[in-house]
């Protein structure tokens, strides 16, 4: 029996073997969807090969999860990466893609690469039939640059009360993968005179949901208007600037400290 699978990736387990998971006391444990009453032994069933990921995942983001038939020590860290840029507002002229920009530039100044995803508008309509490989291409490059990075920053706009259905249809694409359990995230709320409050709640109620290890230093309000974005598509007032600039430097510093957990 062994401890401590916060950064264990389901893919390094043996496809198709069947494992015993036990939850701890006091977690809340799920598998397939449900919940696994805490204390309780399960025996979950990996899927064959090429179809790892889709519903048979394991929750392997919870503290104190134990699971029998595996070494921790063959098991893969982590990777480190860049930390993937996403956008929930597909408008040109965009505040929150100016804020995520200013962000890039602000993590190249301190030598940290940023990965600008593009692929929101190119995800089509999630459907669990079709969460198993080979997935649609779009949600594979969607995967593959989630596990590529070492942390995720999002930023988007609230439209009628809530987060664009095309933000949460990519969210939708992740819950069957394992590539964002653990992933240290953040997100910026760039709505002005305090907007958006209830998206970037549902934005933490989703991610929560995902495994996301949420970074609260991470996600914080920088209120944006239009006009304070600049001929170069970025924000040049500087307490914006600094403030944006803590929530990356919060996420590198999240993602360096689960880097050097998962190889320790
Ligand atoms: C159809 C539509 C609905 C909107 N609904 C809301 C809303 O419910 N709450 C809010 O704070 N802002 C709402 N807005 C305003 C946008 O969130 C705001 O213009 C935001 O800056 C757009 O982000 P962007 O500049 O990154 O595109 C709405 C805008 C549109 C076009």
């Amino acid at each position: 029996m062994f401890v401590g699978l916060a950064n264990v990736r389901v893919p390094t387990l043996q496809v198709g073997a069947t494992y015993d998971v036990i939850a701890p006391p006091g977690s809340n444990a799920r598998v397939l969807y449900g919940q696994i009453p805490p204390g309780s032994v399960l025996a979950v069933p990996l899927p064959a090969a090429g179809a790892v990921g889709g519903h048979h995942r394991l929750p392997r983001h919870l503290p104190g999860l134990t699971i029998a038939g595996r070494s921790v020590a063959a098991m893969a860290p982590a990777p480190a990466g860049p930390v993937l840029l996403i956008c929930g507002s597909l408008r040109a002229g965009s505040t929150n893609a100016a804020v995520l920009r200013t962000a890039a530039d602000l993590a190249a100044a301190g030598s940290v690469a940023t990965d600008w995803y593009d692929g929101l508008a190119g995800l089509p309509a999630f459907d669990p039939d079709d969460d198993h490989d080979p997935l649609p291409a779009p949600v594979a490059d969607l995967r593959a640059r989630i596990a590529g990075a070492g942390a995720v920053l999002v930023c988007t706009p609230e439209y009628a009360g809530d987060m664009p259905g095309s933000l949460k249809n990519l969210l939708d694409w992740t819950v069957g993968g394992v590539e964002i359990e653990g992933k240290p995230t953040g997100w910026i709320n760039a709505s002005a005179l305090g907007g958006a409050v209830g998206t970037h709640a549902a934005l933490r109620t989703v991610l929560t949901y995902t495994g996301a290890a949420v970074v609260e230093a991470a996600a914080v309000a920088v209120p944006v208007v239009r006009q304070a974005v600049g001929d170069d598509g970025r924000v040049a007032d500087p307490a914006s600037r600094t403030a944006i600039g803590a929530a990356v430097a919060a996420l590198v510093a999240a993602a360096a400290e689960a880097q050097a957990g998962a190889t320790a």
